[in-house]
């Protein structure tokens, strides 16, 4: 299926001075390119209308179902400066297979894959100056989302949809870049329940994450790690990123990190991550691991590091756990080597700096 898009540049794009300051400190979703595309879905004529054009805010009626029940979905994603000039995304693909799975799960209609990469490489085209530049750790964050347009207050999936992408010149996610944070293993709340949206990456999960996010932060947390709904005992993931835990280390280093256990978001950097540690060597499980086993684990040292993963947070160290019940420092409390390497492997692939054996940069 080809869908022709429309192009209107902006009449006044940010002055090159002004965008020079934002790349020198872009923070995390603060400031905007020029430029977004939209395209729009109706039962009868399937996706159509799609457009660049100049950011600007999305109109709808009041009565828009998305406004009242919430169905949303959302990816993200980033662009990277190569040493070339050029400009390449991690696994784009997988971020576009998601989306058509998440959409599925809201039943949503679903964006053709080739359709995703293609709105990505429209606005790459015309905001190619808003990827921060090669070597650092500066990236551009990709944002596409879909939302139910349709008029009506019935309890129903809705017959039209807007597809927009934006993208936002990004650092770190968690301010001090590679310094350990702390993290709260939530009690009192859950992130997703079997059979529910775990799995799905749309607004509803964060949006109830928000409130166990403010208790954490009470505490002095960046982050909340969830356990399972159902037994309330086996740890699942954080709000915004998926979990690894290192027992032991150097060469008896093993990487655990949790089953997706149907109510975890199956993380793309996860998934990249699980390949490249048994890449140096490193055995991976992937199984349940309980609170409990945390707490312990890093108590008597047997759990040397644990990190969070995923595409803004990039690998984050977690220097310390804490609940209602306990508080573990974790590895001293500073980031540990294999945490480090994957960190460093991982990011060179996207920077273009060590060789892409699985074929996961996209030129666009
Ligand atoms: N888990 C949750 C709840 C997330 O929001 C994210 C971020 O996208 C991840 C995990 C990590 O996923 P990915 O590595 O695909 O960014
Ligand atoms: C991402 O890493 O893309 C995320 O989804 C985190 C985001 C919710 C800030």
């Amino acid at each position: 299926m080809t869908v022709a898009f429309t192009r209107t540049p902006h009449p006044s794009p940010t002055p090159p001075e002004r965008r020079a300051e934002i790349l020198a400190e872009p923070g995390f979703g603060r400031y905007f390119t020029d430029h977004m595309v939209t395209i729009r879905w109706t039962a009868e004529k399937g996706w159509h209308d799609a457009e660049l054009k100049p950011y600007g805010p999305l109109t709808f009626d009041p009565a828009a179902m998305v406004l009242h029940y919430g169905q949303e979905i959302f990816e993200g994603l980033k662009a990277y400066r190569q040493p070339d000039g050029s400009i390449a995304c991690f696994r784009p693909d997988a971020n576009a297979a998601r989306f058509r799975r998440s959409a599925a799960r809201l039943a949503m209609a679903e964006l053709p894959d080739e359709l995703f990469l293609e709105s990505i490489r429209q606005l790459l085209d015309v905001d190619r100056d808003w990827v921060p530049a090669a070597g650092g750790e500066d990236s551009l964050y990709l944002r596409p989302f879909m939302l139910a347009t349709e008029v009506g207050l019935g309890v129903r999936p809705s017959a039209e949809y807007l597809y927009v992408l934006i993208a936002s010149p990004a650092g770190p996610y968690f301010a001090g870049g590679v310094k350990p944070v702390d993290v709260w293993l939530s009690t009192d709340y859950t992130r997703a329940a079997l059979g529910g949206t775990g799995t799905a990456k749309c607004g509803g999960n964060y949006a109830a994450s928000l409130l166990p996010q403010s208790q954490g932060a009470e505490h002095g947390c960046a982050q909340v790690a969830y356990l399972d709904a159902e037994e309330r005992t086996w740890v699942e993931e954080m709000g915004s990123n998926n979990l690894f835990f290192v027992f032991g280390s150097g060469d008896q280093a093993e990487l655990v990190t949790p089953t997706l256990s149907g109510s975890i978001l199956p993380g793309i950097t996860r998934d990249a991550l699980l390949v490249l540690a048994k890449e140096i060597g490193c055995e991976v499980t992937e199984r349940r691991i309980s609170g409990q086993e945390w707490f312990d684990g890093a108590r008597d040292g047997r759990i040397t590091e644990v990190f969070g993963c995923g595409t803004a947070a990039v690998i984050t160290p977690i220097g310390r756990v804490k609940s209602h019940d306990d508080d573990v420092v974790i590895g001293g409390g500073e980031p540990g080597p294999v945490t480090l390497r994957l960190r460093e492997l991982l990011t060179s692939i996207q920077r273009g700096e060590a060789p892409d054996t699985h074929s996961w940069m996209y030129t666009m």
